[in-house]
């Protein structure tokens, strides 16, 4: 082998000299590197939903985390195992990382235990976003229930961001009963930013003085300028989802309009173990967000 000559040796040193003295972008790429954060704060929304803040223990990883909106992480708790969980608030502080989690079972349960100082694991982001660049120029409808507003507080904070940009903005959103909204005490910025907040619960309280009934009723009374032109996006149980579309298609929305947030359980997150295989999509890669018109025949297939 030739040795390399003088010009050979400054041209590798000049190179040498372009890498960055923090490899950010090589930590980026592996999407089985998992970084420690530190709970900075745990807020508890409704009964069993609390909202975990996260501060990472290495400061390089501050550059390297940006989340599209709809995007989830794998949090991981050792000797616990590692759980799918939407990114529930704008990284524009990208030193944070913010979920919030229903206690469900084993993973989330342990999630409930942890104080204030312990650390977890996180990987990710992983999935696709909310279409927020097809929304400019139209009118957008938000529809979600429960415990799916988390994922889409994410687009709320971006549609605001970039209010200017769309059409009217809508938000749906049912719960339980009024101590399960999520965020109540966001919602009126959030009116006064632009996006009209409209709440229904299933069972009201004496003090209740709002909607009373399924988040569909809210759907088909809502004033519609232009539906062909109207595009929505929807999270919660599928249930509630499959009647939220079929809403809105009577109502005149298309089905390449309407985007959805599909969960099944995760396990490696990056298409490789088909834990999470929905026909021929695996939905950490190709979802959570999907566009309706792509998976309608799939929905109709019980138990996939
Ligand atoms: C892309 C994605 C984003 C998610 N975002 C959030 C979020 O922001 N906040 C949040 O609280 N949860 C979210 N989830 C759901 C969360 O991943 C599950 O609740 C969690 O995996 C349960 O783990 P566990 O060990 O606590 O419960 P387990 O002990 O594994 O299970 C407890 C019960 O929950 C059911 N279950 C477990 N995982 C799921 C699932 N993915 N879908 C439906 N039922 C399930 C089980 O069948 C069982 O009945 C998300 C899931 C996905 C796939
Ligand atoms: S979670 Fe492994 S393929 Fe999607």
């Amino acid at each position: 082998m030739n040795e390399p000559g003088a010009d050979d040796v400054s041209a590798i040193k000049r190179q040498a000299k372009a890498v960055p003295q923090t490899p950010v972008t090589a930590i980026r790429n592996d999407p089985w590197q998992i970084d420690a954060a530190r709970l900075t704060e745990i807020r508890e929304e409704t009964p069993g939903v609390a909202t975990f803040r996260f501060a990472w223990v290495d400061n390089h990883v501050t550059s390297r985390v940006a989340a599209q909106p709809g995007q989830f992480n794998m949090l991981y708790l050792p000797g616990v195992g590692e759980v799918a969980i939407s990114v529930s608030d704008s990284q524009i502080r990208s030193d944070q990382v913010v979920h919030t989690i229903r206690e469900v079972g084993n993973v989330t349960g342990a999630m409930f235990r942890l104080a204030v100082g312990d650390t977890i694991g996180v990987r990710g982001p992983f999935g696709s976003a909310w279409p927020l660049d097809d929304c400019v120029g139209h009118d957008v409808v938000l529809v979600c229930g429960g415990i799916g507003l988390a994922p889409m507080r994410t687009l709320v904070h971006e549609l605001i961001r970039r209010r200017n940009q769309f059409g009217e903005l809508n938000l749906l959103i049912g719960a339980r009963t009024p101590s399960d909204l999520l965020y109540q005490d966001e919602y009126s910025q959030w009116n006064s930013q632009g996006i009209h907040v409209h709440t229904t619960v299933d069972r009201a309280s004496t003090m209740w003085t709002g909607n009373i009934g399924v988040v569909i009723l809210l759907l088909e009374r809502l004033k519609l300028r232009d539906p062909a032109q109207t595009l929505l996006m929807t999270c919660g149980p599928e249930v509630m989802m499959m009647y939220t579309i079929q809403t809105a298609i009577s109502r005149g929305l298309t089905r390449d309009h309407i985007w959805l947030s599909l969960e099944r359980h995760m396990n490696c997150a990056v298409g490789t173990c088909g834990h999470c295989q929905f026909g021929p999509h695996f939905l950490c890669k190709d979802g959570p967000v999907l566009r309706f018109d792509q998976v309608h025949s799939l929905m109709e297939v019980t138990d996939l």
